[in-house]
């Protein structure tokens, strides 16, 4: 922690930037954070993205190709053959597998080697070697790949949102942030942003009803945490819930309540994994249940939702900033010793805390808590608009207890506040 600064025009004591956490930020091969994030699966690709050619990625610092091969199975291969290196970028995609287009060697999407048709047809070459590879995953129009040890592999953990009724699961946004995936997770539990950045300071970004200041608290859950915010609009309660999901998993409401009327528990969701790409690179890569009555086609339900993206001019986003012009601008790694933390900060520290554990028990041989070894009814999530009509107390204190008691009930599922097909 450095020094506080408490006198006016006193920068010049404070030039120093310290090093940013890097138990919680480095991502590469080896780092601590990097082996935590590596024992979940994590989303490397979207469906939609692989063609008849490969695709060059780069996750967590290792440079990989994904394909499908004619056979429909996906492939997750280290970037360079193992013979002398070629990227398989330039690979052709074969019935099975991918042949390295530099002396004709083909991989499998395991890894294994099925011909080196040069080598003498005696070879056994073949048998002793194998590219290397990780298992994927398809899911939801998203390609799942688990980077981890071979022996830990976990199964593919399923969330109760996953399958809503009268909704349907589909690939969202893809987009990149300039900045470290951890400052992107911190976002997600930081509800306060959204009367400020979204509504009060930038203008109106979603619907009104998000300028009112809301109560606020921060639970854990046995898979990540929440966060609970509820506000006044008139005469109606209002309680937003939104859940991150360790490591790196938060998912939202759609920013479209009103709060004008009675509304039990809503919650299409959209899903979001931060994934890096490295210490300072960000995919996050989005899963939406969307309700087919809203009509919308394949390409408008991929846009990234407003401001999430670097797709205004800077002038606009100057005037108008949102996510993506705060969250990226906290520097490439957000340095956590310059932070001054105040109240509505609890559930930053919250989700840092669950972190920076997760990374603590992979370090000492352990599973984070959250990983779940044994597949089982899908995780039980809490994401959800729920609108009450009642009438404010006179007193504004007591209205805020009010609202919190409110919040908390609505979390446990408490009187009115279950929609009866969501859960
Ligand atoms: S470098 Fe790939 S087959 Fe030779
Ligand atoms: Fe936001």
């Amino acid at each position: 922690m450095t020094a506080f600064l408490n006198r006016p025009f006193s920068a010049y004591l404070a030039r120093e930037v310290p090093a940013p956490d890097e138990e919680l930020t480095q991502v590469g091969p080896g780092t601590p954070c990097g082996e935590y994030l590596r024992r979940f699966w994590q989303p490397v690709a979207c469906a939609r993205e692989l063609g008849d050619v490969p695709r060059r990625i780069r996750i967590m610092g290792e440079d990989l190709v994904v394909f499908r091969d004619g056979g429909r199975r996906v492939g997750l291969l280290q970037l360079h053959c193992t013979h002398r290196g070629t990227s398989l970028e330039y690979g052709l995609i074969s019935a099975r597998g991918i042949r390295c287009c530099y002396h004709g060697w083909r991989f499998d999407v395991d890894g294994q080697i099925l011909e080196t048709p040069g080598e003498p047809p005696t070879s056994t070459l073949r048998h002793r070697l194998c590219q290397g590879a990780y298992p994927t995953h398809e899911f939801g129009g998203l390609i799942f790949g688990y980077m981890g040890p071979p022996d830990r592999r976990p199964p593919f953990p399923l969330y109760d949102t996953f399958e809503l009724p009268g909704f349907a699961l589909e690939p969202a946004g893809k987009f990149m942030l300039p900045c470290n995936w951890l400052q992107i997770k911190d976002n997600s539990m930081d509800p306060v942003h959204t009367s400020f950045l979204h509504a009060i300071s930038s203008g109106y970004q979603f619907t009104e009803a998000f300028g009112a200041l809301a109560e606020l608290a921060w639970k854990e859950t046995p898979f990540g945490m929440i966060y609970i915010a509820t506000r006044r609009v008139g005469e109606h309660v209002w309680v937003r819930v939104c859940d991150f999901m360790a490591p790196n998993v938060h998912q939202f409401t759609r920013e479209v309540e009103a709060a004008t009327e009675e509304k039990v528990a809503s919650r299409p969701v959209i899903i979001r994994w931060a994934v890096p790409v490295d210490d300072t690179h960000t995919w996050n890569m989005e899963l939406a249940q969307v309700d087919p009555a809203w009509g919308l086609t394949r390409d408008e339900i991929a846009r990234p939702g407003f401001g999430q993206s670097d797709d205004r001019p800077y002038e606009e986003r100057q005037r108008h900033p949102a996510d993506f012009d705060a969250q990226s601008s906290q520097r490439a790694i957000a340095v956590h010793a310059l932070e001054r933390l105040a109240s509505t900060d609890r559930g930053v520290i919250m989700l840092r805390n669950i972190v920076r554990d997760g990374i603590r028990a992979v370090a000492a041989g352990r599973d984070p808590k959250e990983l779940r070894r044994e597949p089982g009814p899908p995780i039980a999530t809490y994401t959800q608009d729920t609108v009450l009509r009642i009438p404010a107390e006179k007193d504004a204190e007591a209205d805020r207890r009010l609202l919190r008691e409110i919040g908390f009930k609505v979390v446990r599922g408490e009187g009115r506040t279950r929609s009866s097909g969501d859960r």
